[in-house]
């Protein structure tokens, strides 16, 4: 029987280190997972600092070619797709070069390194007949869609709180070497824009926009080895750790912790929703499970969180991966993003409500301004 040939969408990646692992595996994984998706990968172009290691992973994802210069990627007129995973002051060039040549966009987050740089890169999005859309892979995890999916439908109440904290031990180590993370020219912010920019985005997909906001920052190693084992140090110039308060515009309240400096967390982002009627808690550490809290008569005594284990066949992806119970992990989020952005792609549906676009990136930014800006003024600021 012959084999029924599928479009196939070009595709071109900046990075290849770091979380670019993840976009290349969703790449791999996704056309066999979400059967039948209705195109095949073809991996045209990859850019990245080093010729030798961007070269060895051209060949071990099966890149047509690797590059140094990200303009063969974003210039290639064969490419259709670009997913840019380079450090945050190679997000604006790539991503408005790419726009304005009329490709489909994937950025990391934090989508620029301030509000002007992403309002930029929402302007050169806009008008064109381009999707966009910001990696806010947390958006894609199937208990955080569960909790939205109960907010929406009202089981927890209105919300009068929120509670937002990203925290991990990278920074805690002062011999841990400067990167560009700890330099604003070239990352932007500090803590802020690198973590606390995805529970903020939670914040805004679970209980709505942001009013004011207030906070402390504080570069606790202020200089770090410039490379590995070297002597010679290097000034570090954004906040390593920040704690806020924050008024949404429905009036819930809530706070923000996001810090490098707590020895023994990894990747611990967890948010906490209080409502007239519930609560939720999410720790991405136990990434497959939603705590929720029901305060509804009867009151019995074995009252108290539950802890559901958010991989049933009707659950946000239930049944997409493995039976019920045979948990999923960070890197799937990841394949769920890449298929709703390929949907959008093909005019199955749209980026927004469910996956960030560039507006949503450049509320985000705001929101990281404006908190930025209240921790160096000691005000409140209106966002
Ligand atoms: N969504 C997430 O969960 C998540 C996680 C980590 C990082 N990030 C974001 O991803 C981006 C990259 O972070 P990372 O931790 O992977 O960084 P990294 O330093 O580990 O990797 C950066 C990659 O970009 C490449 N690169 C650097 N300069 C380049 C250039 N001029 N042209 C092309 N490629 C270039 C490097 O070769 C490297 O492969 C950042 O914006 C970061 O905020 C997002």
């Amino acid at each position: 029987m012959p084999i029924r040939t599928m479009p196939t969408l070009n595709v071109g990646v900046l990075g290849y280190a770091g979380v670019a692992r993840a976009h290349l595996n969703a790449l791999k994984k996704l056309p066999y997972i979400f059967w039948s998706t209705p195109v095949r990968f073809r991996l045209v172009g990859i850019a990245g600092r080093s010729p030798s290691g961007v070269e060895d992973v051209a060949r071990r994802y099966g890149f047509e070619y690797g590059v140094t210069d990200w303009r063969r990627v974003v210039e290639d007129p064969q490419i259709e797709l670009l997913i840019n995973c380079a450090p945050n002051d190679t997000h604006a060039g790539p991503c408005l070069a790419a726009a304005a040549l009329g490709k489909h966009l994937l950025c990391e987050k934090p989508l620029g390194r301030d509000t002007g740089e992403a309002r930029r890169m929402w302007d050169g999005v806009r008008r064109r007949p381009v999707c966009h859309q910001v990696s806010f892979n947390y958006r894609f995890i199937p208990a955080v869609r569960f909790a939205r999916e109960l907010i929406q439908a009202g089981e927890i109440g209105e919300i009068v709180h929120f509670r937002m904290r990203y925290t991990d031990d990278s920074l805690s180590d002062p011999s841990t070497p400067h990167t560009w993370r700890q330099e604003r020219r070239r990352a932007g912010s500090g803590v802020v824009g690198d973590l606390a920019s995805h529970v903020l985005d939670l914040g805004r997909f679970l209980v709505g926009e942001f009013r004011n906001v207030c906070g402390f920052s504080r570069i606790v190693v202020p200089r770090r080895p410039a490379r590995p084992g070297a002597r010679r140090m290097k000034p570090v110039d954004v906040e390593d750790c920040f704690v806020g308060a924050v008024e949404f515009a429905t009036g819930a309240l809530g706070t923000l912790e996001a810090s490098g400096c707590c020895p023994g967390q990894k990747n611990f982002l967890t948010f906490e929703a209080n409502g007239t009627r519930g609560s939720l808690r999410f720790n991405l550490e136990r990434l497959n499970e939603l705590e929720v809290f029901r305060a509804e008569p009867p009151v019995r005594r074995d009252r108290g969180f539950k802890t559901v284990l958010v991989t049933d066949a009707d659950h946000p992806y239930g049944g997409r991966w493995w039976p019920s119970g045979h948990i999923l992990g960070w890197e799937h989020p990841f394949v769920h993003q890449l298929h709703h952005l390929v949907q959008a792609i093909l005019g199955n549906g749209a980026v927004a409500p469910l996956a960030a676009t560039f507006a949503d990136g450049y509320a985000n930014a705001r929101v990281c301004d404006a908190m930025l800006l209240a921790a160096r003024t000691g005000r409140r600021i209106r966002v």
